[in-house]
């Protein structure tokens, strides 16, 4: 049975992957630094971990607990971050820093210490959630958006590196997808929800599952020619700039005869 170790398990992408990986056969470690809402996994009888991404005896920690548990690991999904919304003014070097310290020091942490468990396995893959705001910018989420660049950076090196040795790498890119991370900003800001909704041609938000379906494909053998790769799933928002249907009176279509 494959082994796979999920980070930031205790909600949204992390626990609906953790989830899909046991339904496909997969043993799991689901780690979290959350233990209130990591109670799930022991409820349904996987595996669990509290643990901080950010720190390094963790990470050794997580890894140790995948040999003990499972004798190695053969999927590293890289899956907690958080947002760090603000603006260049108003967000403090300290809160940068702790944004940095998850969502990029904490994958670098992970792969440095599954490395290797990894270079033991049959099938060796890592999958890092990055972002659609790791392929484009977006105000007053320079923070949040430099970090998940930087995870695509990190990708494409490493497949680079790694790919000799056996070791695929990928990052998803998600779009809007309703998780805690973006419940809030649906309770507090609706407007900026359905705003964003609109710019999105399938005219919703993914739920968790459907980017759990990726990470588990990314990681999976029937992934196994497919490395350094940002793979996008954001129901279309990113392809273009122009207008999305559906067209309303308030919003025609330009007749073609007078755009010229
Ligand atoms: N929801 C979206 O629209 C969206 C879009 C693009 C990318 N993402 C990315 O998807 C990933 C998952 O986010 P989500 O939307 O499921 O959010 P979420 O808040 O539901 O889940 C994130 C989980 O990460 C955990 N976490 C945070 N910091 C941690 C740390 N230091 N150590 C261990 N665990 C930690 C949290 O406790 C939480 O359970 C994140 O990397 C996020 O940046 C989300």
């Amino acid at each position: 049975m494959p082994t796979a170790l999920v980070t930031g398990a205790a909600d949204g992408i992390g626990r609906a992957t953790a989830e899909r990986l046991v339904r496909e056969g997969w043993s799991v470690l689901a780690a979290d630094r959350d233990a209130d809402r990591l109670e799930w996994a022991a409820q349904a009888g996987i595996a669990s971990l509290v643990a901080d991404i950010s720190s390094e005896t963790d990470n050794a920690r997580m890894v140790a607990h995948m040999e003990a548990r499972f004798g190695g690991l053969d999927a590293l999904a890289l899956n907690a971050g958080v947002t760090g919304g603000g603006s260049i003014d108003s967000l403090s070097m300290a809160a940068f820093e702790r944004v940095v310290a998850i969502n990029l020091f904490g994958p670098v942490l992970g792969i440095k210490a599954a490395l290797p468990l990894l270079r033991c396995s049959k099938q060796p893959a890592i999958a890092i959630t990055s972002s659609t705001m790791g392929l484009a910018g977006y105000a007053e989420n320079w923070a949040y958006c430099s970090t998940k660049h930087a995870l695509i950076g990190l990708v494409r090196a490493l497949a680079r590196e790694l790919g000799c040795e056996g070791i695929r790498i990928n990052a998803l890119c998600p779009g809007p997808t309703r998780t805690g991370m973006t419940r809030a900003m649906e309770a507090v800001a609706p407007e900026h929800f359905a705003m964003l909704t609109q710019k999105v041609p399938l005219q919703r938000w993914a739920d968790p599952d459907e980017m759990a379906a990726v990470i588990a494909f990314l990681v999976s053998p029937a992934a196994s020619y497919v490395t350094g790769h940002a793979m996008v799933a954001d129901g279309g928002a990113m392809v273009g700039t122009g207008l999305v249907g559906p067209r309303t009176a308030t919003a025609p279509a330009i007749p073609l005869e007078i755009q010229t």
